[in-house]
């Protein structure tokens, strides 16, 4: 694989950055995941954008018009094949001559590092009659009050995933307060009655662009949907759960802490969604 670093392409094995950089040292950065599909970027404005507004919560300068990253995610994809891939895209405040909490003044030059995955583009959307569904488990959010911002400090995120997967399950459903937040990587929509719900942005939860999506396509299709709060308690008794994201599409959740979710089959409303969303996207 071939990697991006501070404005030269490279196979990924050459890439170095310093031990100072303060990504490394104190987690301060950002990061985005594009996918793309036969090589072209999907939501690609979007994701942009809030990549703008990452940066900026963080005061670190955007190194990059839209037209400048947009063209960089292109080449990258290019040289790594092409094909169905994720990039991956990372900015980091820079390295520091010295360790020091406070963001060095002045500015130092920001580190910019992208990679590319292979991206399976056969998610449960594709196949909504034939697909099983996934597990997940429900866990307590440890996480800061600003979840908003897409920092590459994960650590909890990480260790909630392990959790999941420690139990068979591909994902932790995450409560603050007895109301439902997020996943550790996907945001949540809860079906009940046939009604659709998820939680409203804030600083509890990340805007997902695969969420944006989700919603469009609800109030496009004239399918019920709420923007709200959902309780802990609507969380464990709804009909249908359903996680979404740039690499997992949007993923009906049967088991609940090792429990069904409705009949524990992939629900007819998600089966109605995911036929508009393939529709949509391919
Ligand atoms: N995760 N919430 C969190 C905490 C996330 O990390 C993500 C994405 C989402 C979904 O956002 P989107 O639909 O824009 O991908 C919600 C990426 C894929 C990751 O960390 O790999």
């Amino acid at each position: 694989t071939e990697v991006y670093l501070n404005g030269t392409f490279m196979e990924s094995e050459r890439a170095r950055i310093s031990p100072l950089d303060r990504g490394f040292l104190f987690a301060d950065g950002v990061y985005e995941v594009i996918p793309a599909f036969n090589g072209v970027l999907f939501r690609i404005d979007e994701h942009l954008a809030r990549l703008e507004r990452s940066l900026g919560e963080l005061q670190i300068h955007n190194p990059h018009s839209r037209e400048t990253w947009q063209m960089l995610c292109q080449k990258l994809l290019l040289r790594n094949g092409g094909g169905n891939a994720s990039v991956y895209l990372q900015v980091t405040r820079g390295t520091a001559a010295t360790r020091d909490h406070a963001f060095p003044m002045p500015p130092i030059p920001p580190t910019i590092f992208m990679t590319t995955a292979a991206l399976n583009a056969e998610t449960a959307v594709t196949q909504p009659d034939s697909a099983s569904g996934a597990a997940a488990i429900s866990a307590d959010d440890p996480r800061w009050a600003r979840c908003d911002i897409k920092s590459v400090s994960l650590l909890p995120n990480a260790m909630l995933r392990q959790q999941a997967v420690a139990s068979g399950a591909v994902e932790a459903i995450l409560t603050r307060d007895g109301f439902l937040t997020e996943g550790s990587s996907t945001n949540v929509f809860v079906v009940k009655d046939g009604l659709i719900a998820t939680p409203p942005l804030s600083n509890r939860i990340l805007g997902g662009i695969t969420r944006d999506l989700v919603i469009e396509l609800c109030r496009k299709n004239r399918m019920p949907f709420e923007e709200r709060a959902v309780s802990e308690a609507e969380l464990l008794d709804a009909d249908e759960i359903w996680i979404s994201s740039s690499t997992k599409d949007v993923m009906p959740i049967v088991s609940l802490n090792q429990k069904p979710v409705g009949h524990g089959r992939p629900g007819e409303v998600w089966k109605a969604l995911a036929r508009r969303y393939v529709e949509f996207k391919r």
